[in-house]
């Protein structure tokens, strides 16, 4: 492969958990290290692309040449994932939380004696099938899949229904969570490859690689 198949090309990547303020100290947030997401926003810019990676609260340094904008909640992930488009490529690694309050507190809230507060949920937007369903809809968009069972066959449902080119699915049933490894399938139209266990770099890498080849095929 060229080295740098991605040049020219722009990539946007979102990765990271989204923190969904209850009060002005306290959070709703998914399990998310991020890991995944900077590796591969990281072998897109290796790749010679230009990588926009919309993030949500992680520990992680910016990946080098990467565009980096921090976001904290699911609607501003959603707001800023709209500005970036249109892409030549999406891959939405984010764990993005599925509700959020729906009545968000000023003030901080207050232990008041015996009964907690009730939280009432509202429903998130679902980024990755608006973007799918947008007029700037990205020629390859890819989602990710973290299930802890029937893997695959909730990856493949999950393509058809969010409108999705590819699906990487991972099984979250071990410790992939904040680990650094990852053994995932990728979910395509009428095929699906198991990839062994291997780094999250290395999930990154060949992911990129595949991405490239279909992205230049396209050329
Ligand atoms: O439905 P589920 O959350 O399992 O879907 C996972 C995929 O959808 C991931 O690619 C994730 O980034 C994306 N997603 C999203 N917005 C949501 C929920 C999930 O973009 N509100």
């Amino acid at each position: 492969m060229e080295e740098r198949p991605l040049y020219g090309k722009h990539v946007l990547v979102t990765a990271g958990p989204t923190h969904e303020p209850i009060d002005p100290v306290r959070y709703l947030a998914n399990r998310s290290s991020g890991k995944q997401g900077y590796a591969i926003a990281a072998a897109a810019a290796a790749a010679g692309a230009k990588v926009t990676l919309v993030s949500g609260p992680v520990h992680l340094r910016t990946p080098a040449g990467v565009d980096r904008i921090d976001v904290e909640s699911a609607e501003e992930m959603a707001k800023a994932v709209r500005e970036v488009l249109p892409v030549d490529t999406a891959i939405m690694v984010a764990a993005v939380a599925d509700w959020r309050t729906r009545d968000y507190a000023d003030a901080k809230i207050k232990k008041r004696g015996s009964a907690p507060p009730a939280l009432v949920l509202t429903e998130n937007p679902d980024i990755l099938a608006g973007v799918a369903a947008s007029a700037k809809r990205p020629p390859l968009l890819i989602g990710f899949a973290a299930e802890t069972n029937d893997v695959v066959e909730n990856a493949r449902k999950k393509r058809k229904n969010k409108g999705v080119d590819w699906i990487v699915a991972n099984d979250v049933s071990g410790d992939v969570m904040g680990g650094d490894d990852n053994e995932v399938h990728l979910v395509r139209e009428g095929m699906v490859e198991h990839w062994e266990a291997m780094t999250k770099q290395d999930v990154a890498t060949k992911l990129i690689e595949q991405v490239a080849e279909r992205l230049t095929a396209d050329a």
